[in-house]
Order: C-alpha cells, then structure tokens, then sequence
C-alpha cells in the first residue's frame, strides 16, 4: 500500500535530535507516511551530532546539506539555498521543525516559499527577550506555521496574544519528555559517573552556552567563579559546549576545581542529571528534563520561556548575579532534596509525539 501523506523533517542541532527522536520513532511505526529526514549539519562536531543519531535511534538522514560553519546569518542563507531543491523534489505534505535554533527558522521559510505547510513543535515559547537569536526563530517561525503545537499553557496564551488563530494552536505535551520517558532506563545503564569518580546525588552538573553569557567577556569569568566556589563543597561536573570550550580558552580563563569533560551524549548526560544533587544551566532543555527528574535547577538567566518548570516544577530562576546564585545554591544544598510523587507538568506523559501525528493525519485528511 503507497503511504497517504509524506513528510519531511528538518533538523541540525543537538536539541533538535532529541526533540525529533520520538517524531521519528512515531512516523516510521505507521505505513501511512513516507518520512524525509533532512540535517542542516549546523551541528557536527561528533559529540553534538552523530552520538545522538547513535543513542536515540535516529535513522541515518536521507539528506545531509553539510553547512560550513559561519554566523547564524550565513547559515540561515545556506539552509534556505541548500533546502530549497530538496523540498521542491520531495513536496511533502508537511514539514515539521522543532524548536527555536537557526536550522528552525530556515526550514519554516524555505518550506513557506514552496507554498508547503509548516508544523512547529515547541510553539509559543517567549522568553520576552529579543536579544536573544532564539526568541526571534520562535517569533518568526511560529508566524509562518499552520500547526502549532505548544508544550505548557503559557505557548496558548501567547500565540492568541500575537494572533494566531485558536484553530492553528494544539496542546499536545512535550518531546523532549518522550525521549527522556523512553530512554531513562537504558540511560540507568551507563556508567559515566564511575568514569568521573561521582557518587549518586554527591554532585552538581553545570552547563553554559547562551551566547549572553558566555561571549561576554565579564560575565563567563563571573559565572566560572561561582561554579568554581560552589565546587569547594561538592564535586561540579562542566561538559563544556563547543562556544564555550572557545571562550574559555580565548580568555585563558582557569577552570581549575571544576570536573570538565567534552558535551556528553545523550545516555551519558541524562545519567549525570538524573543522579545530580543540583543542576545549574542556561539551557532550555534542561529545565524541563530536571522538572521531571525532580532534580533542582538553577537556571543562571534573567528569563525564562518555560515557565511551566518554575510553576510545577524543580526550576528556580535565579539571575546572573554571582552572590545570588552561590546563595541560592547553597540554600538548595542545606534543605532535603525534593521527594514525594514529581509534579508532571499535563501531558507531559511520553505520548506528545503519537498525539502530534495524530493530529497532523485529522488535518491533513485524506489525499485526492
Ligand atoms: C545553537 C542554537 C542554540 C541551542 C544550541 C544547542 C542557534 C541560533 N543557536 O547554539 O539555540 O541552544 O545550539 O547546543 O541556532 N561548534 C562546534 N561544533 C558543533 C557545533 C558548533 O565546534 O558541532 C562551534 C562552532 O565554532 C560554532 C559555535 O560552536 O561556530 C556555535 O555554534 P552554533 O550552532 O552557531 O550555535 P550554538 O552556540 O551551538
Ligand atoms: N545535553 C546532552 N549532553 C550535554 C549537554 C546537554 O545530551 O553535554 C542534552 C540535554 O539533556 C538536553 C539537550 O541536550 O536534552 C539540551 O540542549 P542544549 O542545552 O544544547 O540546548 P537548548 O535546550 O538550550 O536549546
């Protein structure tokens, strides 16, 4: 039997495999679609790219568009010229994107100007923070999708605020929990924390990439410093992103008293994380991740776009400021860790993925 409805799927960075992982997983269990997976290679260092193909199960991408590097701006312009011909061979009935980084924004315009339809999974996120490259890909791209589909209640009300149709808006749950449901007990199966020399919930897990934080020549000296100060009390464990390993060594910062090790695989990290005694990060993923591991978070921002993982769950916005943040850390270290039955953020269940294609075949209907 021909599949009814063919998709293609667009990723390039290490938070969209996660995110696209379970996508994946759904459409190639369902002889109804005939699936395209396409990589920008924004990401491809080996530790951000293919050791997530290898641990999630990613199938190798039909299409790989090799980017060269370069400014957000430059890679926005190679993915729209590269992408181009290979959805006007393909013409899928949809393309779906995830999250808010370049390979985002780009597949959404490129689809759009081949007159296709665009599903954004992770929609309506707002961090209000225009400085940010990641607020402008979730504004745009969500302006140029048909079907939204939002993780937490705040993506509703700020879809409807920019006026997005309530028609174009489904509250499906989240992806990256359905990686984190499906993977959890293989991930159990890892032994990094013996590699490092780490005991169970005897250690922190930092990471850092937000250019905001890490390009300002001030501010990465600052938070190091408090990491480093934190360490004096527990072991804090740095796998440091690829920007960050530049900055640090551009500013010939001393990281000395921090465990670093390269960007961990996904199994690798999420034993690290789900063990922590406390997380401290800018990262979006990880607010939601330590929300359902009942690990705290310390998010070393000044915003956050997922306020759900404040309001139900283990995150604490806790700013830039250095004292604040080694006082909050050590507030969070002298009370008990967080016990009783986790706070599940609604449908955050590991079924967000089944409901997305779900909806996607009720709205695509049938083909002539
Ligand atoms: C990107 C996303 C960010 C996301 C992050 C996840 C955008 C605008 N930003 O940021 O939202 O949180 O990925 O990790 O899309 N590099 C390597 N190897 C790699 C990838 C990058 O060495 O595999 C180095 C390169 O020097 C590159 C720099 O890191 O220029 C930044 O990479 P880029 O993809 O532009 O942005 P990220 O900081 O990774
Ligand atoms: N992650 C990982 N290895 C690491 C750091 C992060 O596997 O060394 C995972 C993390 O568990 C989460 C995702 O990467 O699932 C988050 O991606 P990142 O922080 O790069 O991007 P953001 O979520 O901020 O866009």
């Amino acid at each position: 039997m021909a599949p009814t409805w063919k998709v293609s799927c667009v990723v390039g960075a290490r938070p969209n495999f996660i995110k696209m992982a379970p996508l994946m997983a759904e459409l190639l269990r369902r002889p109804t679609w005939q699936a395209q997976l396409i990589h920008t290679g924004q990401h491809y260092s080996p530790e951000m790219s293919d050791q997530f193909f290898a641990d999630l199960q990613i199938p190798r991408p039909d299409v790989h568009l090799g980017l060269s590097g370069g400014t957000p701006t430059r890679q926005t312009a190679d993915i729209l010229i590269g992408l181009e011909p290979v959805l006007d061979s393909f013409r899928p009935d949809v393309l779906i994107v995830v999250g808010d980084v370049t390979s985002t924004i780009a597949g959404a315009l490129t689809a759009v100007r081949l007159g296709l339809k665009v599903a954004h999974v992770e929609a309506g996120l707002r961090s209000r923070d225009r400085t940010m490259p990641e607020e402008i890909n979730r504004i745009v791209t969500d302006s140029l999708s048909d079907f939204l589909f939002i993780t937490e209640p705040s993506g509703r009300e700020n879809l409807l605020a920019e006026g997005v149709p309530e028609s174009r808006i489904f509250f499906v749950g989240n992806v990256m929990i359905d990686t984190l449901l499906r993977f959890r007990q293989k991930a159990a199966e890892s032994t990094i924390l013996d590699q490092l020399g780490l005991q169970e919930k005897g250690y922190a897990v930092a990471t850092l990439h937000r250019p905001a934080n890490v390009d300002d020549p001030k501010r990465l000296p600052d938070l190091i410093g408090v990491l480093t100060k934190i360490a004096a009390h527990l072991p804090v464990v740095f796998p440091v992103h690829p920007r960050t390993q530049k900055r640090i060594v551009d500013l010939g910062l001393s990281t000395a008293g921090l465990t670093l090790c390269p960007p961990q695989g996904y199994l690798d990290f999420l034993r690290l994380t789900s063990a922590a005694r406390l997380v401290l990060t800018d990262s979006g993923g990880i607010q939601e991740e330590t929300t359902i591991l009942q690990v705290p978070c310390l998010t070393l921002r000044e915003n956050t776009e997922r306020p759900v993982t404040i309001h139900e769950g283990t995150n604490h916005l806790v700013g830039l400021d250095p004292a604040r943040i080694y006082d909050k850390a050590a507030e969070v270290l002298n009370s008990p860790p967080p016990g009783g039955a986790p706070r599940v953020p609604k449908h955050w269940d590991g079924q967000a993925s089944r409901r997305i294609i779900d909806i996607l075949e009720q709205q695509l209907g049938g083909r002539p």
